[in-house]
């Protein structure tokens, strides 16, 4: 009987220990995962992603050295600044450390080793890599010979699942959840990733409706229209932003990638097919957010930069607390 009632207490103290641990702690453990496109975290863990993120803003002091001793590796064959630094910050924010390389030039790449290989040496070196490549597929191959988790950076013009963590936090923080909304998407949606990402992810939640703003040749591909024709997803594809604009809660600037392109002349002459400024904003609804993945070209004008609606910038901060959450929880670590 003693020895029963000890157990029982025991067990009650456990739960107490947990119930008291599950307030502003990473509940969240992804250890070992990969991500390589959006749909790899079920909603519920990108929840907890997003809770964590919003734990790390209010508290950032309190995540200084929960990655001390551990390594990240950036493997960039490709250029980026937002992706590549914002991971960077995070990962020494949390008190971990950093090897990579910031062009394929600086890798032995360039003397023709596989990715393959590369990726089994990094694994010997690092506790996670984050690898952005030209090649669609390249994340996957790389996770498949990897003895350390790999987060997709972007691959090709295929997925850039860390941006949609990124622009799905910055939707959720000012409109709290992502249901009945009416997103445009607007310019490159035949290459852009960032917006195979997110169309895919925002697909899982109730009611998004899209409205698809791009030339004919730059349409979304036909396997993502068939994903959401499929899922009854309402989709409505036009050529004009100006006609769309009066309808939308989040507004998804993209840039022409030009380096996609097999010819300069279509680049050229499809680059500035849209260009946001304040006067077209002026038929918008009040509360439009305006995102863009960033870099900027010429689609969104300087004088748009200083509307409230304009969410870009904020959307690159948060991409830094988000992946701080989402290494933490690939690693394995707690606060
Ligand atoms: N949004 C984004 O991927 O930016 P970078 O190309 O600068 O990383």
């Amino acid at each position: 009987m003693r020895r029963a009632v000890i157990y029982f207490n025991l067990l009650f103290l456990r739960g107490f220990f947990y119930a008291t641990k599950r307030e502003g702690e990473c509940q969240l453990n992804l250890k070992g995962r990969h991500l390589i496109q959006p749909m790899d975290f079920s909603i519920d863990e990108m929840e907890e992603l997003f809770s964590e993120a919003q734990r790390i803003i209010a508290n950032p002091q309190a995540y200084g050295d929960v990655c001390k001793g551990k390594l990240l590796a950036t493997l960039f064959y490709e250029p980026s600044t937002r992706t590549r630094l914002s991971f960077e910050a995070a990962m020494l924010r949390l008190g971990g450390q950093v090897i990579g390389f910031s062009d394929t030039s600086s890798s032995s790449a360039s003397k023709g080793e596989s990715l393959a290989d590369t990726i089994r040496m990094i694994s010997c070196y690092a506790h996670i890599a984050v690898m952005r490549h030209t090649k669609e597929g390249s994340a996957l191959v790389a996770a498949e010979n990897s003895d350390i988790p790999v987060i997709n950076a972007g691959d090709g013009g295929h997925h850039h699942p860390t941006q949609t963590l990124t622009d799905l936090l910055t939707i959720k923080l000012e409109k709290g959840d992502f249901k009945n909304i009416t997103v445009g998407l607007c310019g490159d949606l035949k290459f852009g990733r960032t917006v195979h990402s997110l169309v895919s992810a925002l697909n899982r939640y109730h009611n998004a409706r899209f409205i698809m703003i791009s030339p004919k040749e730059l349409r979304i591909p036909e396997y993502l229209r068939q994903r959401l024709k499929k899922s009854g997803t309402s989709v409505q594809e036009t050529t004009d932003l100006n006609q769309a604009l009066p309808e939308l809660d989040v507004l998804y600037m993209t840039r022409v990638q030009r380096e996609r392109f097999f010819n300069e002349e279509d680049y050229i002459r499809l680059k500035d097919s849209y260009i946001l400024n304040a006067s077209k904003l002026k038929a918008a609804k009040s509360d439009l957010m305006i995102l863009h993945p960033l870099p900027r070209i010429n689609e969104i004008a300087a004088d748009v930069d200083d509307d409230p609606r304009a969410f870009y910038f904020k959307q690159a901060k948060n991409g830094m607390y988000v992946r701080m959450a989402l290494l933490m929880a690939l690693l394995g670590v707690e606060v």
